[in-house]
């Protein structure tokens, strides 16, 4: 893959956030060097994609196309499956688990399969700051809660570096090209604390009626534009470099990953940007908080991927939750005054129909969480977990 190299950034504080940066060429086989443009040789890559965990958060979506996004994933990336399936009266994990089973004989790729709602969770993180994922059942419903476990499992293998990609994408060609630039990504921000963040690129055509455009380039568009202008009135020079608050499909440094904070449900990704300013550009500037950050400072690299994304399409309702706990997670930050939050309320009315205060997001941080400690305890008491090392 070749990505145009980003010729502007916006600073804020600590951190540099890149204008974004396109996908030149998909394969840049045969050629990796052009003016203004960044590519990896294949042993690079290799080296990157080795070293780069990929989790995948799945919650009884069609077996189809979870097979699909796994076959896409480059094999010498470890595979980490968090699962919230269920288990009854259906028993949908069961087939997830089969799944993997059969690719990984195919394969012989590393791969570890979890489940959210596992007791042995319960135990596993007691004594941790991170009992507060917990419920009677092992870790609370959400996708942020399933994302902090993907990060646990993929610091105990010792992996580098972390990638999320969702389950539900109708396209492998895409997932496959979110693989790529991540590890492509990474190495051109070549930094202890980095992020690449995808922004999704589609043309607005209407795909046959089982499938749709994701939606979130409609929520995606509220929450960069509100988060921009919070950014804005900080500053007082516009900026609209945010665009990709809403990216569930992410990479970074596990140093990042693990001194970050995160947030619960579908607040994880707008709150990993609003976390980020929070503490290493308000508290820089304003002075409140640390920034864990330092001294070496947080790169945010932005990529406008090819193909299009195309995922399963789950209502109204949904979409009106996810911008309700996104939009929130800036609601309830300090880069919210009070225009901010009037701005908030009413995007959330006009488009969603959704007339309360947006809910609160619960925060979860790592601090001190040793993750090979809470992983093997838990793979040992573990009765639904699979852990592949050679298929
Ligand atoms: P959207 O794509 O942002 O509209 O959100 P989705 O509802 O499609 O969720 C994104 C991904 O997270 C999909 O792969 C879901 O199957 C998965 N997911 C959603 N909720 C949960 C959860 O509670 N736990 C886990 N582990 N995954 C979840
Ligand atoms: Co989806």
């Amino acid at each position: 893959m070749l990505l145009r190299i980003p010729v502007k950034f916006d600073r804020f504080g600590a951190i540099l956030m890149y204008d974004v940066s396109e996908v030149v060429s998909l394969d840049n086989l045969g050629l990796v060097r052009g003016d203004t443009v960044f590519g990896l040789n294949r042993d690079v890559l290799l080296d990157y994609a080795s070293k780069t965990a990929i989790v995948i958060p799945v919650k009884d979506e069609d077996l189809s196309l979870l097979e699909g996004v796994i076959s896409a994933i480059p094999l010498a990336s470890p595979i980490i499956i968090v699962s919230a399936s269920s288990t009854d009266p259906v028993n949908v994990y069961k087939h997830e688990l089969e799944i993997i089973k059969t690719h990984s004989k195919l394969t012989k790729r590393r791969a570890i399969v979890v489940h959210q709602r596992d007791e042995a969770w319960n135990e596993a993180l007691s004594g941790t700051i991170l009992e507060e994922l917990l419920d009677s059942k092992g870790v609370r419903y959400g996708k942020g809660e399933g994302m902090v476990l993907g990060v646990l499992v993929a610091s105990w293998l010792g992996a580098r570096y972390v990638g999320f990609i969702d389950s539900d994408n109708y396209i492998p060609g895409s997932a496959h090209e979110y693989a790529l630039a991540y590890y492509t990504g990474l190495a051109m921000a070549n930094s202890r604390y980095s992020m690449v963040r995808i922004v999704w690129h589609y043309k607005s055509k209407m795909p046959p009626s089982d499938i749709i455009l994701r939606k979130w380039g409609r929520v995606s568009a509220h929450t960069n534009s509100v988060l921009n202008k919070a950014i804005t009135s900080y500053r007082r020079i516009e900026t609209d470099v945010v665009k990709t608050a809403n990216s569930g499909e992410h990479a970074m440094t596990i140093d990042l990953a693990m001194s970050i904070r995160w947030a619960g449900k579908y607040a994880i990704e707008t709150y990993q940007l609003v976390y980020l300013l929070e503490s290493c550009y308000l508290s820089l500037e304003f002075g409140e908080r640390t920034c864990e950050m330092l001294p070496e400072g947080v790169k945010i690299i932005q990529v406008m991927t090819r193909n299009p994304h195309i995922h399963s399409e789950k209502g109204d309702e949904h979409i009106a939750r996810m911008a309700a706990e996104s939009l929130g997670a800036i609601f309830y930050s300090s880069l919210a005054n009070s225009d901010i939050k009037t701005l908030i309320k009413s995007t959330l009315i006009e488009n969603y129909h959704y007339y309360e205060d947006p809910p609160r997001p619960p925060i979860y941080s790592l601090e001190g969480v040793d993750p090979s400690k809470v992983i093997s305890r838990y793979l040992m008491l573990s009765s639904m977990a699979l852990d592949i090392t050679t298929g």
